[in-house]
């Protein structure tokens, strides 16, 4: 758990993150997300202590990081940041090893962890390991910053606009692979971004900065139910709101038994976009399968119930 405390950061007599406190659960996602300038990246990079606080604490587990030296405190937290910062000189094993090397782990360790991460980010590891970053798709450097993030097992990993230089498609699999991993090795994520619809999908909760104040801090559906202010309801696009509903959960959550006509449905696939592929077709009854195999029907009733404002 990471606890921070009426922190507040001034440069120059002006709070650029002003009194905020949060309770950030372990093994959760969350997800700050506010407009430029709002303050995220200072308030992100106080815990790893790459920017110090002016006033308030931070523990993590119970440990104030103030006690701990910054350098200890960023080998034991990871932290990815937009347009991944990679060493343009170094190849894709020296970039993923570098905390590990710093904390003095034997090469052959090392080299066991490197090809371990480069399959859990789908590089195979022969063909990956030696390249350099320049022989690296935009995606291909993204997910290797994430693993170099991850390399040393950080019970905490912080995320500053991870995705932010990805094209849409490219995109949506680097936040479904972070989830499927985060979900995997257990790890606390705090990430940073100024896209509410990245926030919805990967928070588990979200805080929404302005100004350097956290104005709500609330999982998505309550966020979307109960925007505290004018500010958070423009954040979220007054216009979206069901459809934002619907992209919280899965097919598998609404699944009647039954049968129908048509193309199947596949159970991950979100109750957004189960309900696009409805109206798409015009069909109101959609077969639903699990790897192929039918496991029964989801209706448009089912999905505009989920899809209506939460009492
Ligand atoms: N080192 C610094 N010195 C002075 N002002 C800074 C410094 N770092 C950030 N700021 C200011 O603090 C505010 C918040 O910045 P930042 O945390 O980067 O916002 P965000 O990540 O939400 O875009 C901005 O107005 C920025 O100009
Ligand atoms: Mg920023």
């Amino acid at each position: 758990m990471i606890e921070i405390d009426n922190l507040t950061k001034t440069y120059d007599g002006r709070a650029v993150v002003d009194d905020v406190t949060l309770s950030i659960p372990s093994r959760e996602i969350v997800a700050i997300v506010g407009t430029s300038g709002s303050g995220k990246t200072t308030l992100l990079r106080m815990i790893n202590r790459l920017v110090e606080p002016s006033a308030g604490t931070i523990r993590i587990d119970g440990r104030d990081t103030h006690d701990l030296p910054p350098y200890e405190l960023r080998r034991q937290i990871g932290y990815a940041i937009q347009g991944h910062g990679l060493f343009p000189h170094r190849d894709v094993a020296h970039n993923i090893g570098t905390v590990p090397r710093l904390l003095g782990w034997d090469k052959h360790r090392i080299s066991a962890r490197v090809d371990e991460l480069l399959e859990m980010f789908q590089l195979e590891p022969d063909q990956y390991r030696s390249r350099m970053p320049h022989e690296l798709s935009g995606g291909q450097k993204q997910r290797v910053g994430v693993a170099r993030a991850l390399a040393a097992g950080p019970l905490v990993l912080l995320m500053d606009e991870p995705f932010g230089a990805l094209d849409p498609i490219i995109r949506a699999k680097a936040q479904a692979d972070l989830v499927e991993i985060q979900q995997r090795l257990g790890t606390t994520v705090v990430l940073v971004t100024h896209d509410m619809d990245e926030a919805i999908r990967l928070g588990d909760r979200i805080a929404v900065m302005s100004e350097g104040k956290v104005l709500q801090y609330a999982s998505p559906e309550e966020i979307i139910a109960n925007p505290v202010d004018d500010f958070v309801e423009a954040m979220l696009g007054s216009g979206d709101k069901a459809f934002r509903l619907l992209t919280l959960d899965h097919v598998s959550s609404v699944v009647e038994p039954g049968e129908a006509e048509g193309p199947p449905v596949d159970t991950h696939l979100s109750l957004r976009d189960a309900y696009s592929e409805m109206l798409w077709s015009q069909r109101p009854v959609l077969p639903v399968t699990r790897d192929g195999v039918p496991v029964g029907i989801v209706t448009r009733a089912a999905l505009e119930k989920r899809a209506a404002r939460p009492q």
